[in-house]
């Protein structure tokens, strides 16, 4: 096998952030850019020499360019086989189950998640260690140093590999497995959930279901899953074939990018049951008849009803949430005598709980919720947990959830994104937050009275690490919080991110509307942060 080994001199700017390094499409063309980055991967993480790689993405554009890159950086590299989803493709969590059946000594995954995808838009990649899990900040880390000490990679020349074909190749010493990328990932489902009964359900003539691939990578799981194995009805799934720019959209499910599903489940016409799924397939939004289960919500219900799921009849050990998911989890955790855990934001921060057994189920308010089952959140796997969950309960999705709301009261929840603001200004914002934290608890604001705020510090309770300025908490005496962060996802100017969360115990209020209820908070956040005066905004881009 021929290889060269290219010169090059470190870029400034591949640190990741919360998952991998995203950058523009037009940054990861540049000459070396991937390139020096994929060999700081390798020369930080020892055991891929000799060992087994697991390559895939979502399917944007630049994917199927990048993995010819990196499976030829591999073979330079002394990797003995690649096992790479074909045409390039893994969802994340099909990456992340891949990594752990066949035992691989990592696996890098081509995606910016939920970012719009073409030329002009994103790509990312990162790296997951051999627990299927994103790599936890000290691997990221390292591999930031040397791709700041970078002066050098290795590549092997050749043939463009045959990416479209299942079976083995060979490039120099190493092997190249294209496998199928939905078959494993498929039967690791039907050991956690029920089959036969969504089958029944299906099949009832009762129950109508849409499921919204947003023209991502989710589209072929869902119809070998859904329509396929467990008969839901041809056109279950829309906007089931991948696009390398996801058709123009914003493979984001939520409110407002996967509307054709909120259309679909309201009115007379309403199906019984919609979810979406974004870019890569690890985050979920699922809505009953004209009604929004919330991702926080979501979390709690699941650990509340677990034990109705065949994959967790054995019971659950714990139950883990992101810093602003709202605590309707941690109220489940407590009247069920569970472990509770509030991590930063970003999935790597479960990884440690689950390795440990600590935890069985995790999310975050972001549309991701997941469980032991591999080391990354989970979009198609939320969805078949609900889909499991009404064939047993043979209830609407409303019931389900008013009825855990009467049992353990309702915690409100909104979040308010300004995205594309100026970085100074959102940095100086949350500084001038940072500055007076102290001045706070014991004070009145508006009507409510604040108990804590800080700016959040995670320790590891399994490894001792430290991970400080997770965002700022301000939490009051009712319970209600306001948190503040900016997104570490975006790869332009600055996205402030602000969480509000309301507690109503009381029923007869549980029918309220979100946003009305939600208002004295809003208006408290707003003025506290002096959003309008520093960003130039008096409204969010999105709320969620
Ligand atoms: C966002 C979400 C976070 C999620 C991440 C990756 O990160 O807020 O919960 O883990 O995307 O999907 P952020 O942009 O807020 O840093
Ligand atoms: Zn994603």
């Amino acid at each position: 096998m021929e290889m060269s080994t290219v010169n090059t001199q470190p870029f400034s700017d591949q640190r990741p952030g919360t998952s991998g390094l995203r950058k523009k499409v037009k940054v990861f063309q540049q000459p070396h850019y991937l390139e020096n980055f994929v060999q700081s991967i390798f020369d930080t993480q020892q055991d891929l020499k000799g060992g087994i790689l697991a390559l895939g993405g979502d399917g944007r554009y630049y994917n199927r360019e990048a993995s010819q890159i990196i499976i030829r950086m591999a073979a330079a590299h002394g990797i003995s086989k690649v096992i790479v989803g074909q045409g390039g493709l893994l969802s994340t969590p099909a990456a992340s189950c891949v990594i752990r059946k066949y035992k691989t000594d990592g696996g890098i995954i081509l995606s910016a998640s939920h970012n719009p995808g073409g030329p002009d838009e994103d790509f990312g990649i990162k790296f997951n260690t051999p627990n299927g899990g994103p790599a936890p900040e000290g691997v990221t880390e390292a591999i930031y140093a040397a791709t700041k000490a970078i002066s050098e990679y290795r590549i092997a020349n050749g043939e463009e590999i045959d990416l479209d074909s299942i079976g083995t190749q060979t490039l120099g010493e190493m092997s190249i497995e294209v496998i199928d990328p939905v078959t494993d990932y498929a039967e690791l489902m039907q050991e956690i959930f029920d089959f036969k009964r969504i089958h029944q359900l299906f099949n009832s003539g009762m129950f109508v279901m849409r499921f919204d691939a947003m023209h991502a990578i989710t589209g072929p799981y869902a119809k070998r899953i859904l329509e396929e194995t467990l008969g839901a009805a041809p056109g279950t799934v829309i906007n089931g074939k991948p696009k390398e720019d996801f058709g123009g959209g914003h493979p984001d499910p939520n409110l407002v990018h996967a509307n054709e599903i909120v259309v679909l489940s309201s009115g007379l016409d309403a199906v019984d049951f919609a979810a979406a799924s974004d870019g890569d397939g690890d985050r979920n939004m699922v809505l009953g008849r004209d009604f929004f289960v919330t991702p926080s919500d979501s979390l709690a219900v699941m650990a509340a009803n677990a034990h109705l799921i065949k994959g967790y009849s054995d019971g659950i050990c714990g139950v883990a949430r992101s810093m602003p998911t709202s605590q309707a989890a941690d109220r489940v955790a407590e009247s069920l005598g569970l472990e509770c855990y509030e991590t930063p934001t970003g999935w790597k921060f479960f990884g440690n709980l689950l390795d440990a057994k600590r935890i069985t189920l995790c999310g975050e308010e972001s549309f991701g919720s997941g469980s032991d089952h591999i080391r990354e959140k989970d979009g198609l796997w939320a969805v078949l947990f609900w889909l499991n969950l009404l064939a047993v309960r043979q209830e609407p999705v409303d019931k389900i959830i008013k009825d855990h709301w009467r049992q353990f009261g309702r915690n409100f929840y909104t979040r308010y994104d300004y995205e594309g603001i100026d970085k100074t200004a959102a940095e100086a914002l949350m500084q001038h937050l940072r500055d007076h934290l102290t001045d706070l608890p014991g004070n009145p604001l508006g009507d409510y009275s604040v108990d804590y705020a800080d700016d959040f510090t995670y320790t590891d309770p399994v490894d001792g690490s430290v991970s400080k300025n997770q965002g700022i908490r301000i939490g009051f005496s009712d319970g209600s919080r306001i948190v503040y962060r900016l997104s570490g996802t975006g790869t332009e100017g600055a996205t402030l991110r602000v969480y509000l969360e309301a507690y109503e115990p009381d029923p007869a209020n549980h029918d309220k509307e979100t946003q009305a209820v939600m208002q004295p908070l809003v208006a408290i956040a707003k003025s506290l942060a002096e959003i309008e005066s520093r960003t130039g905004r008096s409204e969010p881009t999105v709320i969620t």
